[in-house]
């Protein structure tokens, strides 16, 4: 449960009870809790939990991406569901003059498998599409990802190729396949 939202935080409605919220101090406990309960099964596919010790990690991380979100660099977002926490969707890096936005996203692993993360990616990316701030979105995933690819591939993302050995998880090094989709929608 998380507490009630100042109005001035940035925030993203996707569907009804489905929001993103921007990363805040607030989310520390319920995201510390999201992470620890989903943490063995997430190192299957990402290599940073086995580095989350005390919720002073998680403030730590919540708070230095928030810097770089406000800095326009990076935007990670709580997703919201409910009052619950359910997972994060952010472009971990944003290339400003090429208008260029890199995807990440997980989700607990109970609310797999209901759609979440494509109706969040999808009003994610218009509304940055809308504000002219990004206009190409990457996914990038390990080939072996299957249910990332099928996220990339669902929302309408294109293969653009595949990186050798570009991602180093669970001491390998693993082959990424690029997922790109270009959406020009500046409002005039
Ligand atoms: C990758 C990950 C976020 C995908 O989650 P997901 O729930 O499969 O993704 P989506 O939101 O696209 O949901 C699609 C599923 O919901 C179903 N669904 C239900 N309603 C839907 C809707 N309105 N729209 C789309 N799909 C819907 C689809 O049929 C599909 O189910 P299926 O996989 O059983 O066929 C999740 O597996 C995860 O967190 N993995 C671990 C971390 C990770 O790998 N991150 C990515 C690193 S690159």
């Amino acid at each position: 449960m998380i507490e009630e939202l100042p109005l001035q935080d940035e925030k993203i409605p996707v569907s009804k009870g489905l929001s993103l919220h921007a990363a805040h101090e607030r989310f520390v406990s319920p995201l510390h809790q999201l992470v620890l309960s989903n943490r063995h099964w997430l190192q299957h596919s990402l290599n940073w939990p086995q580095f989350v010790g005390g919720e002073d990690d998680t403030r730590q991380n919540l708070l230095s991406n928030r810097m770089l979100h406000q800095r326009g660099y990076a935007k990670v977002f709580m997703i919201v569901q409910g009052d619950d926490v359910v997972g994060v969707l952010s472009f971990n890096a944003i290339e400003p003059l090429n208008k260029t936005g890199y995807i990440g996203y997980w989700l607990d692993e109970a609310h797999q498998g209901q759609g979440i993360i494509t109706r969040c990616l999808q009003a994610f990316m218009h509304y940055y599409a809308q504000q002219g701030e990004v206009r190409r979105f990457v996914i990038k995933c390990r080939v072996e990802n299957e249910r990332s690819n099928q996220v990339a591939l669902r929302n309408g993302f294109l293969l653009e190729g595949c990186l050798k050995q570009a991602e180093f998880l669970n001491g390998h090094y693993h082959d990424q396949n690029i997922y790109a989709r270009i959406i020009d929608e500046v409002l005039e």
